[in-house]
């Protein structure tokens, strides 16, 4: 499991490196969803394929995590405004966001808020997986909003409570699609 996690994490990095090369570039790392279409990538401008969604990590932008799910939504204004803050929903796409940060940020938004007494994702889908550290959640009625943290050099950013105000770095994430 350690090994294969590993192994994952030098794999999402060097996409990073890869996609990094030229920001402007169309994603990499897609497949080919169907036969016959007439598509160019699954991704918008400087967003990043990986399983089914694309990935846009903002390291050196602060928003509230309100703001910043406004943000995504306005990067897919063009495409219906399906962009939000991202939800996560396994132990790999958490994974997965840590190559994206690649040590801009030691925190980042998720897009999860304690609302009517339970967690709800920003984007709509289920709250089926949480990386909550220990302790976790703390205050959810106050501290109602979550990030994402490196702990104590800990790459698998567990996650922490956070005032709904507090300015963080974020991530935002849309289902693929090709166009
Ligand atoms: C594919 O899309 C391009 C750009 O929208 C268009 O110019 C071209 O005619 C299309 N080709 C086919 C086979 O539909
Ligand atoms: C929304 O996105 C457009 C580009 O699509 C950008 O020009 C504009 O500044 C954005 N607005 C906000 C409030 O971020
Ligand atoms: C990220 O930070 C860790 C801990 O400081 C370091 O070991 C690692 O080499 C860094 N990775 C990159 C890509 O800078
Ligand atoms: C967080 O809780 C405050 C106080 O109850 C509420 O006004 C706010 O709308 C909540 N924010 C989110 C994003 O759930």
């Amino acid at each position: 499991m350690k090994l294969a996690f590993l192994f994952f994490l030098s794999f999402s990095g060097y996409l990073f490196i890869f996609s990094s090369q030229d920001e402007n570039a169309d994603s990499v790392g897609s497949p080919k969803i169907r036969d016959g279409c007439n598509c160019t990538a699954p991704c918008l401008n400087y967003y990043t394929y990986w399983n089914g969604y694309c990935y846009r990590g903002y390291m050196t932008n602060f928003y509230s995590a309100d703001s910043a799910d406004l943000k995504c939504m306005n990067d897919t204004i063009s495409i219906g405004s399906i962009g939000h803050l991202v939800s996560i929903h396994s132990e790999f796409e958490n994974a997965y966001l840590t190559g994206i940060i690649d040590n801009y940020s030691n925190d980042y938004l998720i897009g999860i808020h304690y609302a009517g007494g339970k967690w709800v994702a920003y984007d709509g889908t289920n709250f089926d997986f949480n990386k909550w550290d220990n302790g976790q959640p703390v205050d959810p009625d106050n501290l109602n909003c979550t990030k994402a943290m490196m702990i104590d050099g800990d790459f698998s950013y567990k996650w922490v409570t956070t005032a709904c105000d507090d300015s963080t770095t974020y991530i935002c994430k849309y289902p693929a699609r090709y166009y």
